[in-house]
């Protein structure tokens, strides 16, 4: 088991990458905090860690809310002990996909709260419980929007931010033995993903829905599962080198560069 009696903080945890990522973290052997602001969807999470044999307990939370990370973290010190694993995964796009001339003001501060001000927020408030502990692994889910044009401005700005921070933290971290790491999906599908979609289809855009499909050279997109996996690589001792580098998920998509060789599709 690659987790054993650790603890892990995964937030995002009632559906698509953070749901994958706690089935499999608690497979490990991996006690799970599963924290997000839908509670049904985490409670549903919890149980089925549970039904698995797991250890799991749901705390319903806003991360971008300073008041409510520092209670989830208190929650999870009191009920299962120091994490030493934070899954930093929990994120949105309330941009709608739209030009950056025509994203509404509130639309862009609430995705860099939650995605990018979350992200730090869980980092300030788990990582002296970690330095306590005696080290730890983070894992920042970034995208591969923060290194290609792939979705809207303020949410490609935000995931810049987080390998930009994840670099900062993993320099400023070292010394406490916590490695930190950004993941970086290229297109999954989730619920989020599901979402984007359908707005996609209701402003009638079949070219760009064509171009998602195309997202990948493995003819298929990413599973949460394929995400899960590389976060408990770098949440475990087989990452033990691993820190303050992106790692990008993403089938092939940012190695496409629209010429293709002759006599291939
Ligand atoms: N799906 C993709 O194609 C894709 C690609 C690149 C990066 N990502 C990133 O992966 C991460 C997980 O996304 P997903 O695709 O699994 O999406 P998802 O919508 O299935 O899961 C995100 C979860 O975060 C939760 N959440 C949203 N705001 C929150 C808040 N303020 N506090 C606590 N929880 C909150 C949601 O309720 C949801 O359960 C996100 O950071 C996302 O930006 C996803």
């Amino acid at each position: 088991m690659k987790l054993k009696d650790k603890v892990a903080i995964i937030t995002g945890a009632a559906g698509g990458i953070g749901q994958a990522g706690a089935t499999l973290f608690a497979g490990e052997g991996a006690k799970v905090a599963l924290v997000d602001v839908k509670e049904d969807g985490i409670e549903a999470t919890a149980q089925r860690v549970r039904d698995e044999g797991g250890t799991a307990i749901a705390i319903k939370a806003d991360i971008s809310r300073a008041e409510d990370v520092r209670r989830a973290v208190e929650t999870t010190v009191a009920c299962l002990g120091r994490p030493t694993v934070l899954f930093n995964n929990a994120g949105i796009n309330a941009e709608h996909r739209l030009p950056l001339f025509e994203i509404a003001e509130e639309d862009f501060d609430r995705t860099i709260a939650v995605n990018l001000r979350g992200a730090w927020l869980m980092m300030k408030y788990v990582v002296p419980q970690m330095i306590q502990a005696g080290g730890g692994s983070i894992i920042n889910t970034a995208s591969i929007s923060a290194f290609i044009a792939a979705s809207s401005a303020g949410y490609s700005a935000s995931k810049g931010g987080v390998v930009a921070m994840t670099r900062v933290a993993a320099v400023e971290l070292g010394r406490y033995n916590i490695r930190v790491n950004a993941l970086c999906p290229g297109a999954t599908v989730t619920p989020l993903a599901a979402e984007q979609r359908v707005e996609m289809q209701a402003r009638g855009m079949p070219a760009a829905l064509e171009m998602v499909d195309k997202m990948s050279v493995l003819g298929r997109l990413s599973d949460p599962m394929d995400q899960a996996r590389m976060a408990l690589f770098l949440a475990s001792d087989d990452a033990a080198f691993a820190t303050g580098a992106p790692f990008i998920i993403d089938g092939g998509w940012t190695s496409i560069s629209g010429v293709t060789p002759k006599g291939k599709n």
